[in-house]
């Protein structure tokens, strides 16, 4: 069963600024989008990279002219390694949804963040 954990102060966690904490040996990434606080394991799916170190960011598409948009913005952590890309809510991979980072339950009380792991 998870455990409810204090990890942090919510205005600790900036978004752009994964923040990286330990919780009982687990590595942690925590990332700011909008009000919200989410949190994944630091730990890349594809080859074990310390994925939440990669940067939070957007991600890019293209339309039916070939035209190049940006769009996500912070909703995406790539990773440093291999450029995997990652929905920082779902943990679900852009390119395979059936690949996943592990994610975990944030919740925020009076300021402090608690991530159930
Ligand atoms: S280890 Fe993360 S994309 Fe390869």
């Amino acid at each position: 069963m998870a455990e409810k954990t204090l990890v942090c102060r919510a205005d600790e966690v900036a978004t752009g600024a994964p923040r990286i904490v330990k919780i009982r040996g687990l590595a942690v990434g925590l990332f700011r989008i909008g009000n919200n606080i989410h949190a994944m394991l630091n730990v890349c799916p594809h080859r074990g990279a310390p994925l939440c170190e990669g940067p939070q960011c957007g991600t890019t598409t293209s339309n039916d002219t070939g035209e190049i948009l940006h769009h996500r913005d912070n909703e995406i952590v790539r990773c440093a390694w291999h450029g995997w890309e990652f929905d920082i809510v779902t943990g679900k991979s852009l390119v395979d949804p059936k690949v996943s980072a592990r994610i975990f339950p944030v919740t925020v009380d009076a300021g402090n963040v608690y991530v159930h792991a």
